[in-house]
């Protein structure tokens, strides 16, 4: 028997990068799973079709759409939310509204899934977000929207915790650091300054952060809540 047979999974922001990484590894371990995508439907339809899982259009800027996403998907043994926008630059400067834009997507969107996926989450689910070590520590300049986007999610976690722990639901943040996807390819422009940061100095893989996400909806992590899991190469340490 795979790791989350019968189990059914959600995953906000799926077609590409890190989440088609979780929707790979959860589907693979026997996991039902449906993921949302917004803007690249051809990605989103081969992952579906390689993987077995299910695509549906969600933009996570819509709040409405991303509650009715999730309500309609039933009861929620798992809820990844990993959609996520980077929106980096001089903060005198940057759009205000891909400023707003970015908190709908990157901490409206994460909050109101978790609550709704509560509502229906039978005892001892997970929800489980993809912050960025950037909610711990932003080390070079124009990332100020981007870094209070992850540190937000942060006191969403220690709060929900409390809010649903007595009903065994774990709630909890992956950070990772530079991984290897169109956000921040590893042959990009900020590869030099973002390995000096590290201990470790390469990309992260987003298989590497699909293992800990795995790790933490399954059956080992029933004690762990209210925390954020970093996995950077060092980048904050
Ligand atoms: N890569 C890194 O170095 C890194 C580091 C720390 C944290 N993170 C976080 O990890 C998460 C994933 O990042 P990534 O590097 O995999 O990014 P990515 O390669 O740009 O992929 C982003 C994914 O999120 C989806 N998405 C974005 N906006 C959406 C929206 N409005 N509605 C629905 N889906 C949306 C995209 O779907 P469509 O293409 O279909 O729109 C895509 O599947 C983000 O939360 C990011 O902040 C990444």
């Amino acid at each position: 028997m795979a790791a989350f047979d019968g189990k059914s999974i959600l995953v906000l922001g799926g077609s590409r990068g890190i989440g088609a990484a979780i929707v790979r590894r959860l589907a693979g371990d026997g996991a039902a799973v449906t993921f949302t995508y917004a803007g690249s439907r051809e990605a989103a339809e081969q992952l579906a079709a390689e993987t077995g899982s299910v695509a549906v259009v969600t933009d996570s800027a819509d709040r409405d759409a991303v509650i009715a996403r999730v309500r309609e998907s039933g009861p929620l043994d798992v809820l990844v939310v990993n959609a996520g926008v980077a929106v980096l630059g001089d903060p005198l400067t940057l759009d205000p509204d891909a400023v707003d834009r970015l908190i709908q997507v990157n901490v409206v969107a994460p909050y109101h899934a978790a609550v709704e996926a509560a509502r229906q989450m039978p005892e001892g689910g997970r929800i489980i977000v993809i912050g960025s070590v950037n909610g711990d520590r932003m080390p070079f300049a124009g990332g100020a929207a981007y870094a209070l986007s992850k540190s937000a999610l942060q006191g969403m976690a220690r709060g929900l915790a409390r809010d649903f722990g007595a009903r065994g639901i774990t709630v909890n943040i992956v950070q990772p650091g530079p991984i290897d996807t169109d956000l921040n390819p590893a042959d990009g422009p900020m590869r030099e300054l973002m390995h000096g940061f590290m201990a470790i100095k390469r990309h992260g893989r987003p298989e590497e952060v699909a293992g800990m996400v795995a790790w933490l909806a399954g059956p080992e992590a029933t004690f762990v809540t209210g925390a954020m899991h970093t996995i950077d190469g060092g980048f904050g340490a």
